[in-house]
């Protein structure tokens, strides 16, 4: 074979490959599929990014607050306790566990799982929680080091610490991380109450340390009062639901809420008009949290309403933006939570799907719970605040919050109160932000009375079960 023909294949070859190409660019569907795919890409990997981000912060950012657990209460000396250089008895792990803090078994080596399960590990002992702390295996506690690495020097919190908790899958209290889910057994006010210097936050408050005391111990487990800092008012002297006294000088702690389910809608926390996800972020992270960043609400110099808040000047927080350990967190933080699933229900398992379906109707019609809690956000699109009056309980709360008024509370996952899945038994249910209503039967049968809604038990059963369906598996 001479080398012409060849060549002139290969020019023809070129040729073709040449026409093609151009035929397929002219007639290509608009726009490529290639720029197409890049930008869905582009998309697709800054969420990813965004995500992993704001894990990493709602799991392990203390935002610099160690200044003020550590430095400011000594917390990390109570935890260590005095025979290993701190005060008092010192954190042991079975104490821990019974306070609600929680372990993350992903953060422990293979052989002490092994132990802890033969029983061979001592939960009687201080040093234990340190060597726990040391593998930053507490959820949302970061303990630091000196650099013998045997000293606890100081302690800082994380979002994880409330609103995180465990599948209990090694022992109860121990297990894979749930992401968002809240800590029912936590309690808070115990934990702070370990301060062996409570000095500040009495002076903060302008009371003595048996006040402050008084106040945190009333908190319970699942709880936390995050205007105490703004306010002072720690004790609703009367709460009231439709009509009736159902206590004197309750708690003024919240429930702490789930941190799924809430993409969607725009006011957030029990009462409002605080804000959106984002806005509560940095007021946490900065005003509770006590870490080291900027925060800016006018509304806090309402020295009537927060006669805390204006002479600390909470409402104009200002750090460097070199300094400022929050700020930046805040999108992929904010990003992180909207992205958390919600966990769904299974028929049969944790409701009844025949009565459910029933109950399903009566929702959206009779019992009238759709005209606020609207489907499938469980809340209003838009304004979702409303009137103390307006669902028939006392204003306490509510007058604790810049318009006055409580959210409507989305339902999703509530079968996980109702059924207190990973929770102590005691600390399940507690339905509202203080968690009056014992079960979700309770709730309804409030609604029933306040709405004059004449259900029936068997509607007000069905009702519960479509409330423990919620979000309905899609
Ligand atoms: C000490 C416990 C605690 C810590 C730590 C904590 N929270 Fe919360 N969180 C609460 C409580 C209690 C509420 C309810 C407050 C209210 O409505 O009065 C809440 C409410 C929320 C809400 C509103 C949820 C809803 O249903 O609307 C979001 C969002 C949230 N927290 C995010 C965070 C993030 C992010 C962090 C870390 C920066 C954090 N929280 C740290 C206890 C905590
Ligand atoms: C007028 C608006 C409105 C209507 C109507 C309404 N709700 Fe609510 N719902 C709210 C608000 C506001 C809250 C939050 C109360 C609080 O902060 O304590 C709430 C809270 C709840 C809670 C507690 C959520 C939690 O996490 O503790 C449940 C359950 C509930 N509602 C179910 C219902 C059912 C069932 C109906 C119908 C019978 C109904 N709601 C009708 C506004 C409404």
């Amino acid at each position: 074979m001479s080398q012409q023909p060849f060549r002139l294949s290969m020019q023809a070859l070129l040729i073709t490959v040449v026409i093609v190409v151009s035929l397929l660019l002219l007639f290509r569907p608009v726009p490529s599929t290639g720029q197409q795919q890049s930008l869905h890409d582009a998309v697709e990997l800054n969420a990813v990014k965004l995500v992993d981000e704001g894990r990493q912060t709602f799991r392990f950012d203390t935002f610099g607050d160690e200044a003020f657990w550590g430095g400011t209460l000594q917390l990390h000396r109570a935890v260590e306790g005095s025979n290993l250089g701190g005060v008092g008895a010192g954190l042991t792990p079975r104490t821990a566990l019974q306070l609600g803090l929680k372990v993350d078994v992903d953060a422990l080596p293979n052989q002490l799982v092994q132990r802890i399960r033969r029983g061979d590990v001592d939960l009687d002992s201080p040093a234990t929680t340190l060597a726990l702390l040391k593998l930053n295996a507490v959820v949302g506690l970061t303990g630091f080091f000196d650099a013998s690495g045997n000293r606890l020097t100081s302690i800082g919190i994380q979002c994880a610490l409330c609103h995180s908790t465990v599948d209990n899958s090694l022992l109860p209290g121990i297990g894979h991380r749930l992401d968002g889910w809240a800590n029912r057994d936590l309690n808070v006010g115990a934990i702070v109450l370990l301060s062996p210097n409570l000095q500040p936050v009495a002076t903060l408050l302008g009371v003595d340390i048996a006040t402050v005391s008084k106040a945190l111990s009333a908190w319970g487990p699942g709880k936390f009062d995050a205007e105490l800092f703004l306010d002072g008012k720690a004790f609703n002297p009367e709460q009231k639901s439709h009509g009736v006294v159902t206590g004197n000088n309750v708690s003024g702690a919240t429930m702490i809420p789930n941190a799924f389910g809430l993409a969607g809608f725009n006011q957030h926390t029990w009462t409002g008009a605080w804000g959106t996800v984002t806005y509560w972020n940095a007021f946490v992270a900065n005003l509770e949290m006590h870490g080291i960043g900027t925060f800016f609400d006018p509304r806090l110099d309402n020295a009537a309403q927060f006669p805390i808040a204006p002479r600390n000047r909470f409402g104009h927080l200002r750090t460097a933006p070199d300094d400022d350990r929050i700020t930046k967190k805040l999108p992929a933080l904010q990003v992180f939570q909207l992205a958390i699933p919600v966990p769904v229900p299974k028929a049969g398992v944790d409701f009844d799907p025949v009565r459910a379906a029933r109950g399903d109707e009566l929702f959206s019609s009779t019992a009238r719970c759709n005209e606020c809690h609207v489907e499938p956000l469980w809340t209003e699109p838009g304004w979702n605040l409303h009137k103390p009056d307006e669902i028939g309980i006392d204003p306490f709360e509510a007058n604790r919050a810049p318009d006055h008024v409580y959210k409507t509370q989305n339902l999703a996952s509530i079968f996980i109160r109702e059924r207190g899945l990973f929770m102590f038994p005691q600390d399940k249910g507690r339905f509202y932000h203080d968690g009056r209503f014992a079960t979700l039967l309770d709730v309804v049968n409030h609604y029933n009375i306040q709405f004059k809604l004449g259900l029936n038990q068997q509607q007000q059963l069905d009702l519960v079960e479509y409330l423990k369906s919620l979000p309905e598996a899609k």
